[in-house]
Formats: C-alpha cells, sequence, structure tokens
C-alpha cells in the first residue's frame, strides 16, 4: 500500500491536507467527531484510486484532488452511519463514533460529512459528475436499506448478497475510479473501463471483508469479528455453509442468522474453515479481482496502471 501511494505521493497528501481543511465547522462537536473518525485513517483507498485512475488516463488536477475528497467523505458518513445500523463498537483500531458519542451524534455528523461532500462537487462544478455521485451515493444507502431488509433471514440466495455488495460497497469505488474520466473529459469507452474496474475491484473487496468478519484478527483489521453474525447477515460464507456444509452445520447457521446471534461465533467460524467456505468465498474474490485487471486492458502500461493491477492483488491478500 506504502508504494502504491508513493505514485501519487504529492497529490494524495494534498487529498489528506484537503480533507483536513474541509472538516471546518462552527459547531465543536461536528470537528470532534470528523477528526476522531478521520485522524484514525483508515485505508485511504477509494482517493487513491480516484488519483489513480486519473493518472493512467492523463494529467492528476486540482479537481481530482477534490473528486478523492469527495470520495473519502461519502465513505466516511457511511461508516458513521453503518456502525450504529450494525451496532458496531470497534472501527479503525478505536471505540466507534457511536460507542464514545452514542447514536445521534454519529447520525448527525454523517449527515454533515454527506452535504459537505456535495458542496465541494458544487464547487467543482461538474454536472455529469455530479449527476454521477448523486446517483452513487443514493445507489449506497438503498443497498444499505436492502440489507437491513434481509438481517435474520436466512433464506437470502447469492444473487441477493451480491446485489447488496454492488450497492452498498462496490458503486462507490466504480464511482471514484470512473468520475475521474468524467473530469479529464474522457469518451464513455475510457468511463466504462474505469467504472468495470473499480466495480469488480469493489466486489472482491467486499467478500474478502466478510471473510474478515470472521477470520480477521481486530489487532489488523482495527474491528470486531463476529459483528456481521451478531446483526443476522447471511454474508456469502453463511450463505455457503448453508447450502453445502453438514445437516448440523446448516442447521447452526440458520437459527443464528434468524435469531441475530453470536452465541455460536466459534463453532460458526469453525464450520466456515471445514465447510469449504472459506476458499469459496476467496475464489469468488479472485474472479472479480481478475475481471478488474481485465477491464484495464486498454491503457496504456504506465506506474499508474499499474498500481491500479498491484491494488486487486492486495485486496485479496489483505488482513486489514
Ligand atoms: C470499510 O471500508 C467498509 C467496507 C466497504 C467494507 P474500508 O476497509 O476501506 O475502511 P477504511 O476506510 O480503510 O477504514
Ligand atoms: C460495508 O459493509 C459498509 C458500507 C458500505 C457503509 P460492512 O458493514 O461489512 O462494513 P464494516 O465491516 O462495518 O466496515
Ligand atoms: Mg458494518
Ligand atoms: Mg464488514
Amino acid at each position: 500500500m506504502q508504494e502504491i501511494r508513493q505514485v501519487v505521493a504529492s497529490e494524495f497528501s494534498a487529498v489528506n491536507d484537503f480533507i483536513i481543511q474541509q472538516l471546518h465547522s462552527n459547531v465543536s462537536l461536528v470537528e470532534n467527531i470528523g477528526h476522531y473518525i478521520v485522524d484514525a485513517g483508515g485505508k485511504r483507498l477509494r482517493p487513491l484510486l480516484s488519483l489513480l485512475s486519473a493518472g493512467a488516463i492523463g494529467k492528476i488536477d486540482e479537481d481530482h484532488v477534490k473528486l478523492a475528497a469527495v470520495i473519502e467523505f461519502i465513505h466516511t458518513a457511511t461508516l458513521l452511519h453503518d456502525d450504529v445500523v450494525d451496532l458496531s463498537d470497534l472501527r479503525r483500531g478505536r471505540p466507534t463514533a457511536n460507542a464514545n458519542w452514542g447514536n445521534a451524534p454519529s447520525v448527525l455528523v454523517g449527515d454533515f460529512l454527506y452535504s459537505r461532500a456535495f458542496q465541494i462537487l458544487v464547487q467543482i462544478g461538474n454536472m455529469p459528475l455530479m449527476g454521477l455521485l448523486s446517483q452513487t451515493t443514493n445507489t449506497v444507502a438503498e443497498g444499505e436499506v436492502l440489507q437491513l431488509t434481509r438481517a435474520g433471514e436466512a433464506d437470502t440466495d447469492e444473487d441477493t448478497y451480491f446485489a447488496v455488495i454492488r450497492s452498498k460497497t462496490a458503486v462507490l469505488f466504480a464511482g471514484a475510479c470512473s468520475g475521474a474520466a468524467i473530469l479529464s473529459k474522457k469518451d464513455n469507452a475510457t468511463q466504462q473501463a474505469l467504472h468495470d474496474y473499480g466495480m469488480n475491484l469493489g466486489i472482491a473487496f467486499q467478500l474478502v471483508d466478510d471473510i474478515l468478519d470472521y477470520n480477521g484478527n481486530p489487532e489488523e483489521t482495527g474491528k470486531n469479528v463476529g459483528d456481521d453474525l451478531a446483526e443476522g447477515k447471511p454474508t456469502l460464507p453463511l450463505i455457503y455453509v448453508m447450502k453445502h456444509g453438514s445437516p448440523e452445520q446448516a442447521a447452526m447457521v440458520r437459527n443464528a442468522i434468524s435469531q441475530k446471534s453470536a452465541d455460536k461465533l466459534a463453532d460458526i467460524v469453525a464450520a466456515v474453515n471445514e465447510s469449504g467456505a472459506l476458499e469459496y468465498c476467496e475464489n469468488a474474490a479472485l474472479h472479480y479481482s481478475d475481471a478488474a485487471i481485465t477491464a484495464l486492458s486498454q491503457f496504456d502500461d504506465t506506474p499508474y496502471t499499474a498500481a491500479l493491477r498491484q491494488l486487486t492483488k492486495i485486496a485479496l491478500k489483505r488482513n486489514s
């Protein structure tokens, strides 16, 4: 990751400065919570995608830096809201904002970040980009709601699972990439290729995230294991166990999902490992990461495209 950031080092640092500057509010609670979650870091993967995409198709200019910050603001807003909905209490290695301040401030500061993102977009003043990112943000919200309606529903199928992760996660990756092409005034084919790259990478990324919810190390991920189970989320590892595990394993998982209970977490982690669910999910992630690489085939070989390709490998191997 460090090496990849080096490819766009100066622009990346400009994004971080711009983010800090744009967190400003006269209401101190907004700044406190905003800084709390932003200063905790995070991988800043999505802004990196905007910068590298811009580099892959031409020059990275000031508006790309702003776009990268917009994407990170939208992402951060979804995290503040997501942790309330998921009842999560650890994020980026720290207690979540909702654990520290409660749900109401987290939701409202999330709203502040969403709306700040759109204020910056107005500054950029590119109507097609506004069209893309308003659609993107709307789809992310829809994805989170679709997921909510499936919580506790053990009958959820793979297609629905993929519909959820495309909407809640992959669409923002796609917007981070294709938005750069819109700003660079590139043709539809270029926009589409970057959209496809981001979409496929985002799907792979969320697949790995859902594996890490069972076999990750909180010291590395900065998040707790078992949050998905406690929320009764029918993610792909569980869907696989219910379909291909032993009748006992399947029944145990069905129960845990419908009761929204992590009481059997250790047994379910064992079932995920023993049933072949992990391997199945890893293979699915590999498939989408390969598709992301294929989407880049029309671009010249530069340090930027090399970095975009490298990111698809990192997304698979990541433990944080
Ligand atoms: C977390 O995203 C939310 C998902 C879509 C899985 P990241 O893993 O990119 O979170 P940070 O920004 O690095 O903390
Ligand atoms: C991704 O889903 C959240 C958003 C896109 C907002 P998760 O609920 O799996 O993300 P984490 O695990 O809390 O980061
Ligand atoms: Mg969550
Ligand atoms: Mg997760």
